[in-house]
């Protein structure tokens, strides 16, 4: 039976860490499809230049410099956006960050900014747009997680237990929403040219460039990614993986859940 595709044309998006990366090409790609967009991000001058070019476009748009960390913030955010647009139909937290370091190396500090961000920031954004969404017919929470979610890598503990975190989190939201009109999916990406590593808060230089490298040399691009993403969104799916890597990573990681840290490990030997 082939599933239906449902249409995102005037639907009220709100997408989070909008100014780059995956979340600028989701933009992009929501704009193509008639969505009108609530974009948010802590790049004032980023955000501004792509909402520029999507109002020029003819889309219509409206911007909000927010730090997805800060709770207050965060609860006066749904608000704002209905009162702007008139309701929300979409919500797709996707702002995140990373610390590359091996955990002992790093600071407390760096620790509790990643959690803040990748999923303090997710559990605001679903928690205070929730009534609102459940105002809609037809609503979605998409939240990013990564194919990080699945394994855990060694010198991304702390974004692999944010990552893990929006997973459990989210899989229980699929459960708990699944009565209401609030659809909930997970995305787990592999390696998209981003960038994340770039603004990584990473403690070596030299590894940090030779990441970058790697990320450029294999990752996915982020308007292919994005448009998995909302294809994903538009077929109602509840769980994407974003890449060969992520698929090879969640086959391994089911096949062999002991030996695949074992051999992520001897990279770091
Ligand atoms: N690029 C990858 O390989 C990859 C893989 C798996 C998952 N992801 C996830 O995809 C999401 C998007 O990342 P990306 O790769 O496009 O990175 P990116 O760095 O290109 O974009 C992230 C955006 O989030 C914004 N942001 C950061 N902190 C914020 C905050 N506190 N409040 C609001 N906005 C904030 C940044 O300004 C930036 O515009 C992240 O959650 C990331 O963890 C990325």
């Amino acid at each position: 039976m082939r599933r239906s595709v449902r249409s995102l044309t005037n639907k009220i998006v709100v997408i989070t860490g909008a100014a780059s990366g995956i979340g600028q090409s989701l933009a992009r790609a929501m704009a193509a499809r008639g969505a009108v967009l609530a974009l948010v991000d802590i790049d004032e001058l980023a955000l501004e230049a792509l909402c520029a070019e999507l109002a020029d476009a003819g889309n219509t748009v409206s911007s909000y410099v927010i730090d997805v960390s800060n709770r207050s913030a965060m609860e006066q955010l749904p608000g704002d956006v209905v009162t702007a647009h008139g309701a929300v139909d979409i919500l797709i937290n996707n702002a995140g960050v990373s610390v590359g370091a091996m955990f002992d190396d790093h600071s407390i500090e760096d620790a509790e900014w990643l959690l803040d961000i990748n999923l303090k920031g997710v559990i605001y954004g679903c928690k205070f747009f929730l009534p609102h969404l459940k105002q809609s017919p037809e609503a979605n929470i998409v939240n990013i997680s990564s194919m990080f979610g699945l394994f855990s890598m060694p010198g991304q503990a702390m974004y692999s237990a944010s990552k893990a975190g929006v997973r459990g989190f989210t899989e229980a939201l699929w459960t708990e929403l699944s009565n209401t009109s609030v659809r909930v999916m997970t995305v787990h990406p592999g390696t998209i040219r981003s960038n994340v590593i770039r603004s990584s808060r990473m403690l070596d230089p030299q590894a940090q460039l030779k990441a970058v490298q790697l990320q450029e040399k294999f990752g996915m691009s982020t308007d292919k990614a994005a448009e998995k993403i909302v294809r994903a969104i538009e077929k109602n799916k509840l769980r994407v993986l974003v890449g060969a890597d992520a698929h090879i990573a969640e086959f391994l990681k089911r096949l062999f859940p002991v030996s695949l840290q074992r051999l992520v490990g001897m990279f770091f030997d």
